[in-house]
């Protein structure tokens, strides 16, 4: 018998470490358990994080094997390499696809119940492995998809406009990665339309900028790595909000990668496309209106998904 209370973290290296510390203070939950190859490792998280615990809501957290993730509701999957600089995320797919087939297997031997958050990369493509090898219903698989880089837009563009970035309304879509693309024919502040609000307020909306807004997201990753080794309070905190919108069952619209049924003309395939979120995971998946230049580019960064998928050949 599984507990929404309690959270599960598969890999706590920095990105599992980071969302064990935003999970484990976010009130969310009452236990919160480490599982990692290294085990010493899960064990001195678990510690640092419990002594600080008494600043926060009450929250245990321990370093466990898979058997203590038996009663988890929720659980993260953030183990695997990460890139080093220069490195793409699709080029950590031969890494990582070995570790998410082995972790697939000793999750399901013990839990089949669990949500799974999938974080580690390339992220579309191994949340596309872990839900078929899992054999789970597809919404109960998914993965962070571009919820990082929306709110790295959200982020550029309210400084952008000097305004705050809960108010601005866009997303990333498609491929958590080199494909991805900015939905800006739909993109708004506060329901007033971008163009419209930069010209009343006097901002550049050319093409030149919006283009380097939507560079700097794409290739934050890239300049993070370069300066600091690798990204993980950006994941950490979008982590905590997926588990939120799971936890309270809020069906709340976030762009998580989950498997695709016929959306934009593409199928069985997994990507960031905007989901309502809640307790069973992604319940449904949205069709915002697209233009046709970003239907095109939609349908592109899909087929690049579906030909690495292809190539696993599983
Ligand atoms: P890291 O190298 O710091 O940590 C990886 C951890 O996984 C280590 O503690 C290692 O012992 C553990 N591990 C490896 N194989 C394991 C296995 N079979 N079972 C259990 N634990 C295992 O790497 P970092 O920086 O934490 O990145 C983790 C992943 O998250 C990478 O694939 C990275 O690309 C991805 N990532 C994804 C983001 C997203 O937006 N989806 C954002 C940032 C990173
Ligand atoms: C990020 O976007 C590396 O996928 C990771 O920060």
């Amino acid at each position: 018998m599984t507990s929404i209370q309690k959270c599960g973290v598969i890999g706590v290296g920095f990105v599992g470490a980071t969302s064990a510390f935003t999970l484990s203070t976010s009130g969310l939950f009452s236990e919160v358990v480490l599982v990692d190859m290294n085990r010493k490792k899960a064990e001195g998280e678990a510690a640092d994080i419990n002594h600080g615990i008494s600043f926060a809501k009450p929250c245990f957290v321990r370093a466990g094997d898979y058997g203590d993730l038996a009663e988890c509701g929720l659980v993260v999957i953030a183990a695997g390499a990460n890139q080093k600089p220069g490195e793409t995320r699709i080029e950590l797919l031969g890494r990582n696809r070995v570790i998410m087939s082995s972790i697939i297997e000793h999750l399901m031997a013990v839990n089949q119940s669990a949500v799974l958050l999938i974080v580690s990369n390339p992220v579309d493509v191994l949340t596309y492995m872990a839900q078929k090898m899992s054999g789970l219903p597809a919404g109960q698989v998914i993965g962070s998809g571009t919820v990082l880089d929306t709110a790295r837009l959200k982020y550029l563009v309210g400084q952008h406009l000097n305004v705050d970035s809960r108010n601005v309304h866009a997303f990333i879509i498609g491929e958590h990665g080199d494909s991805e693309l900015a939905v800006w024919s739909s993109a708004n502040i506060s329901g007033v339309d971008l163009a419209d609000y930069c010209r009343i307020t006097g901002k550049d909306d050319s093409f030149g900028a919006m283009q380097r807004i939507y560079e700097n997201v794409r290739d934050a990753a890239y300049s993070i790595i370069e300066g600091k080794g690798a990204t993980y309070y950006g994941i950490g905190m979008a982590v905590r909000r997926i588990a939120e919108a799971i936890v309270r069952d809020e069906h709340s619209v976030l762009p998580v990668s989950s498997m695709i049924s016929g959306h934009y003309g593409v199928d069985g395939i997994c990507l960031g496309l905007p989901a309502v979120v809640g307790r069973n995971g992604a319940e449904s998946v949205l069709d915002i209106p697209l233009s046709q230049d970003e239907l095109f580019q939609l349908q592109s960064s899909a087929q690049k998904m579906k030909e690495l998928i292809d190539e696993l050949g599983d």
